[in-house]
């Protein structure tokens, strides 16, 4: 059995870095948020010397030591490209070691913060469009917390997760300690492979669109096809443009550098025809009451573009 991976760096910052230090490698920093795009990743610990603020500590925890190298592999150019932005941060920095936990459960749950910040403002737009839903299939559900909170909140759905293998056990972890009566096993789903069989009247999907590359969003949108009737709802949130625009600088920032990696969609302006919506920060697409295509998808996004539908 794989044993879980833990490593931890110590850095020195100067003063008037502290704050912008914090930002890229506290739990939710840039350095989280890239490593989460990878399965396997846990979460990161920052820790503050007490008696010396510019001194820091950062635990990085993964399922296993293949995962970080799998990570490593593929986003390798992305860590590179942030460890060069990062650089002039700090005054020195060290690998301290791989260390072992000796307490707390064997197997740990992946945990992502920002889940639980968005939720409740997700939750609103889920409760106004969902309804008179039956059965959700979430695709890329990434840790899962998403799906335990939803679920829990909207006891007359069936929620049912879905992602890639990699993801599968830390969603997994999350539904066995909720044990919710709305929450079958999730479902491994990679949206160019097989598609489940069964039949769903409503899609959740959150910030997923895009990490995809855009062959994969045209096969998720062929997928979706085969799994939704044609009185279905469709709720995609994640980081659009609204009116254009993007909606602050740190969004400007993720979208350069995912357009860095070719691998990446990278964002997308929503034509004003298509259903929008935009409550607080959160921006979801929505496609209700009908059949969620690849031509409403590239209507909608405009990949390639032409006329008044442009990818930004
Ligand atoms: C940034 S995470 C978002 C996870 C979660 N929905 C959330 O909001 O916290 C991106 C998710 O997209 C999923 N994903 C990326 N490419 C995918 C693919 N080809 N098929 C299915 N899921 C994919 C990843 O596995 C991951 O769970």
């Amino acid at each position: 059995m794989d044993r879980p991976y833990t490593y931890v760096w110590r850095f020195e910052v100067a003063a008037e870095s502290l704050a912008e230090f914090e930002r890229h490698y506290g739990p939710d920093g840039s350095w989280a948020q890239l490593f989460r795009r990878a399965p396997g990743y846990i979460g990161t610990l920052l820790l503050k010397d007490r008696a010396n603020a510019g001194r820091y500590l950062t635990v990085d925890r993964w399922h296993s030591e293949s995962a970080f190298a799998h990570f490593c592999d593929t986003y390798g150019d992305a860590y590179e490209a942030l460890d060069r932005e990062c650089e002039g941060l700090t005054l020195a920095e060290d690998l301290v070691g791989d260390f072992k936990r000796m307490n707390g459960p064997a197997v740990d749950k992946p945990h992502a913060p920002a889940t639980e910040r968005n939720r409740d403002a997700i939750a609103l737009v889920l409760r106004e469009h969902l309804a008179d839903r039956q059965r959700v299939l979430e695709i890329g559900s990434g840790s899962g917390q998403h799906a335990v909170f939803f679920a829990r909140q909207f006891p007359h759905l069936t929620w049912q997760t879905s992602d890639r293998l990699e993801y599968l056990s830390g969603i997994s972890g999350w539904l066995k300690d909720a044990a919710l009566p709305n929450t079958p096993a999730a479902l491994q789903l990679d949206v160019n492979g097989t598609w489940p069989s069964s039949q769903f009247d409503a899609v959740f999907s959150a910030n997923t669109l895009h990490i995809m590359s855009w062959p994969e969003v045209v096969s998720m949108f062929g997928g979706l096809r085969q799994v939704l009737g044609p009185d279905a709802t469709l709720i995609i949130y994640g980081p659009f443009n609204y009116n254009g625009k993007f909606t602050s600088d740190s969004n400007r920032q993720f979208d350069l550098s995912l357009r860095a990696e070719a691998r990446s969609a990278a964002f997308v302006t929503l034509k004003r025809s298509m259903r929008w919506h935009r409550r607080s920060e959160c921006i979801f697409w929505l496609t209700s009451r009908c059949r969620p295509t690849i031509d409403v998808c590239v209507a909608a996004w405009g990949h390639g573009g032409s006329g008044d539908v442009a990818r930004t």
